[in-house]
């Protein structure tokens, strides 16, 4: 059953908020004056509040003034209970005014702080992050996305800091050392998307062709890093122009970098809040991996502005509309905009691979999944809201096609501007602009949790298909009873058939060829399973260049994967791999890097790496020698981004030649001499990795130093790929320390579980830390990468171990994560146990 939600009670249409903020002690008073609508006769009004200290509640209804009326406080509940002084009517509509206090909390939601430095000077920086339910922190309110209203915000604080808001500023007000600022009403929205930044900013800015006035704020050091972000925000604001058919609805947009940040950005309605990560650019220091992430998160956020923020889901459960919408559109609009850089090849590497990835394991779930406390978010905040989502939006996109898709979507932001609407609306407006059955085709697709994996055999005049549910542990695969049964859209490389599977098993009317490839532009989210015999085949189809980025990538991904599932053996996959020496699109790398990473991972040890280094530095070695390490003028993006790649494998896999070559790079770099951002993660690792002390030392104060977070995080990187147990015990040291910011230290603790040499010691770091882990980032999004990080392990030993130390922890928020983690050892532990001998002995040949 649905829990209770408080706008059915009482319905606010418009808050007048006064808040007064102390920046030197961190206390906050206020004033909110909400007005509303009871939606039923009653003697007491409910609304959220969490943390606030209530000094006085007035009403005001018609004429009348009632002083100081009584309250409760639930705070189990996060509620603030009103007693009104008489039994209202329905549709009474009444004004409360609530004055109260609050104290800035710490923990990255809510109104919270950011410290950090300049040079030597300690700075301070307040932001807010009111998604899922953090409003109610900052001021009484129904906080829930369909209670929209409109806003009045007032801010006093001290003078000499800028204050942005939601809308443009209407008014400044100054008294002694203080600074009043008032803002415009804004437009009829929910709670989660009000926002405020009070800080030393700078700012570059300009006007749109639609004359939105446009500016991204950053700390007073960032802002030579803004120009890109300003740019590329500037041209895809245009674009959603166009795309959507309506109007940009507010006058100004903002976009600012936050030092502390917990997710990676934020879509406050014209306010929209970074990690400075990704939105700064540092035209001597960032890569082109960062320029497009980058790209793509300003994409994702800015497309919120529209979907998300003017139509926004009905409750928390559609949260993957938003986010699965926002997940495909950031691509579409980078790859409209960026055409060269090849996005939807790199989709499938990204966002494809890993839901499908994820949506394999027996703990997976649907993507519409009840949420009855909005605290239940941060476990739905993964790959397949996300992921999976974008993912299925594809598929329908292609399944559609691009007209009636832009169409629906269209009637759909019209139809429910300024309101809210649930996956099923979506559905509907698809369905009227394209005459296909939406709702059917999509309902396996989001209401049941997983995948099917396609298996086929070709008859004379037609191919024999059969789907059923795949799931990658073949244990769990074994207990699954699981009969689901999905509309999957085939069609087939070089035809223009197609089919759409609908049954367990069905035959497809056509005359097969040799040569198949299955999922064209691998825009389906299922997978093909291809025997050794069919792979002889296939390896025809790529020498003759027959296959697109997306399709070579989707099927090393399909291909690899079933070894992994013990559907084929892993040397099979290695020997099949080699096919792709000459291959040079980054998305197909991306995926033979994976499956080599986890081959390494879960069937490796000393013995095995002997073996398994010589094979890897053949499969690399043409485009190693293709690529160098220096970049060429005018090469291909391809090429800048696939050399990390390449490059990192060659390490990894211990080519004496690459090794020395990073070496020499780190100790000029260390001398002062310029050293290439997008090889630099590498040089840092290797010259760790093969160093000690002194490199070390030279990475950390290089660490103190650095301004730039996406440095730091390059270094982290590096520092955490030491070997030496003296070396990995100053890192750990450094773990809970004022040098690493909040929001970077799950990077260093991936970091460290990521390498064999510190995996065991971090682990224990954890345990021992599990409190203060769970005090610090409780509640968050951030604490599940601390049960991600330990899916490197590989022994049903170290199951056993991890079960029982969170066996009497809370798990809010972790328990899925905490599952999956623990499918995923078991599954690798299964595959070493399974295939460990068999690639060894096949592996003997490289030496
Ligand atoms: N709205 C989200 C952030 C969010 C979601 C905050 C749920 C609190 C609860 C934002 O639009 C987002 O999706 N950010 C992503 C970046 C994006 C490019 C995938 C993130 O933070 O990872
Ligand atoms: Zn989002």
């Amino acid at each position: 059953m649905p829990s209770e939600r408080l706008a059915d009670f009482f319905l606010p249409y418009h808050y007048q908020i006064k808040l007064d903020i102390n920046l030197k002690t961190l206390d906050v008073t206020g004033q909110t004056n909400i007005t509303g609508n009871l939606q039923k006769p009653a003697k007491s009004v409910r609304l959220h509040a969490r943390g606030l200290m209530v000094k006085q509640i007035d009403l005001i209804y018609g004429a009348s003034h009632h002083h100081e009326l009584k309250w409760k406080t639930n705070s189990e509940a996060s509620e603030l209970i009103i007693d009104l002084p008489e039994k209202f009517p329905q549709n009474a509509s009444m004004e409360i005014a609530v004055t109260y206090s609050l104290k800035v909390t710490e923990t990255m939601e809510g109104i919270y702080p950011s410290y950090y430095k300049i040079g030597s000077k300690k700075k301070l920086l307040l932001s807010t992050q009111l998604e899922s339910h953090h409003a109610r922190e900052a001021f009484p309110c129904i906080d829930e996305p369909a209670a929209k209203a409109t806003f009045d915000l007032s801010i006093t604080t001290s003078k000499g800091q800028t204050v942005l808001s939601n809308t443009l500023v209407k008014g400044e007000q100054s008294e002694g050392t203080k600074k009043t600022t008032l803002f415009e009403t804004t437009p009829k929205m929910s709670t989660y998307l009000l926002a405020f930044v009070i800080g030393e900013l700078g700012y570059k800015e300009k006007t749109t062709k639609n004359g939105v006035k446009f500016r991204v704020y950053a700390t007073t050091n960032n802002i030579n890093r803004v120009d890109f972000a300003l740019e590329t925000g500037g041209k895809v604001l245009d674009f959603y122009n166009k795309y959507f058919g309506i109007p940009y609805p507010l006058k100004k947009c903002d976009m600012v970098a936050i030092p502390e940040f917990a997710s990676g950005a934020m879509e406050n309605w014209g306010l929209i809040t970074y990690r400075e990560s990704a939105l700064l650019l540092d035209s001597k220091n960032s890569s082109l991996f960062t320029k497009q992430w980058v790209a793509l998160v300003i994409a994702h956020e800015l497309a919120h502005q529209w979907f998300g923020n003017l139509v926004t889901m009905a409750w928390w459960d559609d949260l993957w509309l938003n986010e699965g919408f926002a997940s495909w559109v950031e691509f579409f609009a980078v790859a409209e905009l960026f055409p060269n850089w090849n996005m939807w090849a790199q989709f499938v590497s990204e966002d494809y691979h890993s839901a499908i990835t994820d949506d394999a394991l027996a703990n997976t779930h649907p993507i519409l999944q009840p949420v009855n406390d909005p605290r239940e978010i941060n476990e739905i905040f993964d790959n397949i809201t996300y992921r999976k989502g974008s993912s299925i939006i594809r598929m329908l996109h292609a399944y559609m096609g691009k007209k009636a898709f832009r169409k629906g979507l269209q009637n759909y932001l019209k139809k429910y501007q300024y309101n809210n609407a649930t996956t099923n609306d979506l559905w509907q407006s698809l369905e009227e602009s394209s005459d296909l059955p939406i709702t059917k085709f999509m309902k396996a697709w989001t209401k049941q949790k997983g995948f099917p994996l396609i298996k086929w055999s070709q008859k004379k005049a037609s191919i024999l298909l059969t789907q059923e549910r795949f799931i990658l542990s073949p244990h769990e695969r074994a207990l699954s009873k699981d009969k689901t049964v999905w509309p999957v859209p085939l069609n087939l490389i070089g035809t223009k058939n197609h089919f759409t599977l609908t049954k367990r098993s069905e035959s497809w009317k056509i005359k097969p060829k040799k040569q198949i490839k299955f999922n064209i532009d691998q825009t389906g989210f299922y997978r093909v399973h291809y025997e050794a015999s069919k792979l002889k085949n296939l390896n025809l189809l790529l020498r003759e260049k027959a296959l697109s980025v997306p399709d070579r990538a989707g099927l090393v991904n399909d291909v690899t994967e079933m070894a992994r599932a013990g559907y084929s053996k892993t040397h099979e996959i290695l020997d099949f791999l080699l096919v792709f020496q000459d291959e040079t699109a980054p998305p197909v790398w991306d995926m033979i890097s994976a499956f080599t990473a986890n081959t390494w991972l879960s069937l490796g040890d000393e013995k095995f790496y002997v073996h398994f280094k010589p094979y890897g530095r053949e499969l690399i070695t043409l485009q190693y020698n293709r690529l160098g390490w220096k970049k060429k003028t005018n090469e291909s993006h391809f090429d800048t981004l696939l050399r990390p790649t390449i490059l990192a494998m060659a390490v990894k896999f211990e080519d004496d030649k690459a090794i020395n070559k990073a070496k020499d790079l780190f100790i000029k770099w260390s001398n002062g001499k310029s050293l290439d951002p997008d090889i630099r993660r590498i040089v840092y690792a290797a010259s760790m990795r093969h160093g000690g002390i002194s490199e070390f030392n030279l990475l950390h104060s290089a660490h103190k130093n650095e301004e730039l977070a996406e440095e730091k995080r390059r270094i982290a990187a590096g520092i955490t790929n030491a070997i030496q147990p003296e070396i990995i015990n100053k890192t750990l040291n450094l773990l809970n320390s004022s040098e690493i910011r909040q929001q970077d230290l799950v990077s260093w603790v991936f970091g460290l579980y990521a390498n064999r040499f510190s995996r065991e010691k971090v682990w224990q770091w954890q345990q021992n830390n599990w409190e203060w882990i769970e005090k610090t980032y409780g509640g968050g999004h951030l604490i599940s990468y601390f049960i991600q990080s330990l899916a490197v392990f590989s022994s049903e030993q170290k199951t056993r171990e991890i079960k029982n130390f969170y066996k009497n922890k809370d798990l809010t928020g972790i328990k899925r994560t905490l599952d999956q983690t623990l499918e995923t050892i078991e599954l690798q532990a299964a595959w070493r146990k399974q295939d460990y001998r068999s690639t060894l002995s096949w592996l003997q040949q490289y030496k």
